[in-house]
């Protein structure tokens, strides 16, 4: 998390290339909503801003939406076990516990992750930083029980907490 977080004054100001790089970050490897948004300044506040974030996201194609949703590693997958996550990521999977699991724990996961990938054709999303490792696993059981189109709204509406407390890190509120 970085040291000093922008006010909205200096969001506002801040040159679009720029805004793109530091926002980017805030919806995992998907730059193009950041980089759509920065033409929508300015904004009032963080919650106008992530507003217009989730809006991006919203109003995009669902092949987009998809793009994005898939854009994010198992919680507990290969990349998480090899330490080759994104600091964000990194941070949000220690935060719900997942970094200190049994290797029953972790093979649960492991099963978990790929009957939910079989079912939907992208990962599991939760909010990590929202639930520990207990509530997501009974996460995976209930919503290996919904239907696709209801999973991909589930997926987003997680994406959109996942994306408010990492704006939270980057901006003075
Ligand atoms: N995959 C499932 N949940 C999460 C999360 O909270 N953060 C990230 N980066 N990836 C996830």
């Amino acid at each position: 998390m970085p040291a000093n977080r922008l006010s909205i004054s200096q969001i506002n100001a801040l040159p679009s290339a720029e805004f793109t790089r530091i926002f980017g970050p805030v919806f995992e490897h998907s730059p193009w909503i950041a980089e759509a948004a920065a033409d929508r300044r300015p904004v009032d506040g963080l919650e106008q801003l992530h507003a217009k974030l989730c809006e991006t996201v919203r109003t995009a194609p669902v092949e987009k939406q998809l793009a994005l949703i898939k854009a994010h590693p198992d919680l507990v997958g290969r990349a998480a076990l090899a330490g080759a996550l994104t600091s964000e990521s990194t941070t949000e999977q220690a935060a719900a516990g997942l970094n200190n699991l049994t290797s029953a724990e972790i093979a649960l996961f492991q099963k978990q992750n790929s009957a939910y990938r079989e079912k939907f054709g992208f990962p599991f999303i939760i909010c990590a930083r929202l639930n520990k490792k207990d509530a997501i696993l009974a996460g995976f059981e209930r919503r290996l029980q919904n239907t696709r189109e209801v999973e991909i709204k589930t997926a987003l509406e997680e994406i959109f907490k996942i994306a408010e407390l990492r704006l939270r890190d980057l901006v003075f509120s």
